[in-house]
């Protein structure tokens, strides 16, 4: 019989040797590399003496390649949960120290067991991720992890949040569960995201890239689209995970958190009655309206990197928070084309999910003509933004700043497709294409240059401003510039107990 201080005596040891993952060695290894371990990565995100572990003694189960000789208690997943913010978070985060962080079929089950506990509870699922993927010793007994887990993230999509932090290099496995999250979190220059890395690249293909060219941070956040944010370091992710939760719901179910306004919610703002220029070629930025009437001028940006044609993020209006759509002429004249349409679909589709009520800014020329972008799909890809806008049943409250043209007038949150409240500046062209377009098209060779500018003098009287739309009733209210926080605010409350459900089905067939 073991006595009590034996009995205590083991405990201790059997927590250090967890909390030690791979050894003092490897944890030097990790830290010299500018990342965290995955244990102090846990205690910097959540509120402080908040984390609650689970699964600690989990071992794997292995006995090949001599494995059962090498357990560490925790097997390189730490599991449990804490708070942000007061509220509960479920969270996992793989221990680079122990076996590269791979999946293995025991620690498989520890994310499983979280998962499942944060779909029943309703609270969100954070994952920092460091793994080398499928623990190539254990064969199919990992891919039966890893498809335990991708399986969980379809269930768990639209019912909880689900937020991934990529901290290190991940591949294989360990880049399909974050993929089917909402949003993944990367670090410049530590972590990698890539299905196969450098060297099967170069003995399948022939060609040379390199690690960060392939998968590091600014490749995901600037080319594939993949990853949504890209931090400096560990220290700044982890900032930003607790600035994203604050604007999320915990569920479903949930509206999402309010704060208290300490904005001015009357304020007017007299820089936005001259920001957006008199000539309609001229460039401007769109974000400087949305900062500027956001509360507090914070405007928390998601995929700032990609598809800089579109803006998409979180801001709050009046401490509520909302989700915020907005071409930006600043870039590609705020063209519609693929990438942007996929970015701001995406994003729409999340805020319906979470309940987060959706304002979009528009100043759009139409769709990117050309045959790189009809070869690639513009039409399937176009028309992902216009089923999200449609399908979404949250608050829609729509401002035209400038160009509302053609068939991207429709797709941007129009009162056709049931936006509540539709707003254009004085400033507003919304026709079915520009004045010049318009006219070389029903004046098609008959006119001179005089008569033609003439034409589009006219054209532009008639048909480039808001107010055809407006005696249709399409447009609620044309409004100053400066009044556009003021009207949103109001907006918002007005819509605040919006109830409108779309025809049962089993799921509609968004164009993929
Ligand atoms: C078992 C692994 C491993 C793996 C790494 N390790 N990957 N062990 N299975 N998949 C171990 C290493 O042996 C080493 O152990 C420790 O983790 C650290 O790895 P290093 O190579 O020393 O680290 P580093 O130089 O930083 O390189 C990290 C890496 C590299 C880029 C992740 O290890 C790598 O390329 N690994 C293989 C990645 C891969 O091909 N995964 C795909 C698996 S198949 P010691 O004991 O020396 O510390 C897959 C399919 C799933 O995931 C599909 C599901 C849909």
């Amino acid at each position: 019989m073991k006595s009590l201080e034996e009995s205590y005596n083991l405990f201790e040891k059997k927590n250090l040797q967890a909390e030690l993952g791979g050894g003092p060695e490897k944890i030097a290894k990790i830290h010299k590399s500018g990342r965290k371990t995955a244990r102090e990565r846990i205690l910097s995100m959540l509120d402080p003496n908040t984390f609650v572990e689970m699964d600690k003694m989990v071992t794997h189960r292995c006995s090949d390649f001599g494995m059962e000789k090498n357990k560490v208690p925790g097997d390189g997943m730490i599991t449990g949960h804490g708070k942000i913010d007061g509220r509960i978070v479920f969270v996992f985060a793989q221990d680079f120290t122990v076996f590269g962080g791979t999946m293995s079929r025991a620690n498989a089950d520890k994310v499983v067991k979280i998962m499942d506990m944060a779909m029943r509870m309703g609270a969100p699922l954070i994952g920092l991720n460091d793994s080398g993927g499928a623990r190539i010793q254990e064969g199919v007994e990992s891919l039966a992890g890893y498809a335990d887990i991708f399986y969980r993230n379809v269930m768990a999509s639209g019912v909880i949040p689900q937020i991934s932090a990529i901290l290190g290099p991940c591949a294989g496995g360990a880049v399909y569960s974050p993929a089917m999250t909402d949003f993944i979190f990367m670090v410049k220059e530590s972590s990698y995201m890539f299905v196969t890395g450098p060297e099967v690249i170069k003995t399948v293909t022939h060609e040379e890239v390199s690690m960060e060219e392939l998968g590091g941070a600014m490749s995901h956040n600037t080319k594939s689209g993949v990853a949504h944010f890209a931090a400096e370091n560990d220290e700044q992710v982890v900032l930003m995970i607790r600035e994203l939760m604050s604007f999320l719901p915990s569920n479903n179910m949930e509206d999402p958190p309010m704060q208290p306004c300490t904005d001015d919610v009357m304020r007017q703002d007299e820089m936005l009655q001259t920001i957006v220029p008199a000539d309609p070629n001229k460039p401007y930025d769109m974000k400087e309206i949305i900062t500027t009437v956001a509360d507090n001028h914070n405007f928390f940006e998601v995929m700032p990197f990609y598809a800089q044609n579109i803006l998409t993020g979180f801001a709050r209006l009046g401490g509520k928070p909302v989700g915020i759509v907005a071409n930006q002429p600043a870039f590609l004249a705020g063209v519609l084309d693929i990438s942007s349409s996929v970015k701001a679909a995406r994003f729409v589709r999340f805020c319906d999910c979470f309940n987060i009520p959706l304002i979009t800014f528009v100043d759009v020329p139409g769709f990117l003509p050309g045959t790189v972008q009809e070869f690639g799909g513009i039409i399937k890809h176009g028309a992902k933004l216009l089923y999200a806008f449609s399908e979404a049943t949250v608050p829609k409250i729509t401002v035209i700043t400038r160009k509302a043209y053609g068939g991207a007038y429709d797709v941007m949150s129009s009162k056709h497709i049931g936006a509540d409240v539709n707003y254009a500046f004085p400033t507003a062209e919304i026709a079915v294409m520009g004045p010049e377009g318009a006219v070389n098209i029903i004046h098609k060779g008959k006119l001179n240059e005089a008569d033609r500018t003439s034409a589009v003098n006219s054209y532009r009287e008639t048909f480039a401003s808001p107010y055809k739309a407006a005696e249709l009733g399409y447009i609620d209210e044309i409004i100053l510039p400066r009044q556009t926080r003021v009207k949103l605010i109001q907006a918002l409350e007005l819509t605040q107990n919006k109830s409108k459900t779309n025809p049962p089905k089993k799921h509609g067939n968004i164009p993929l």
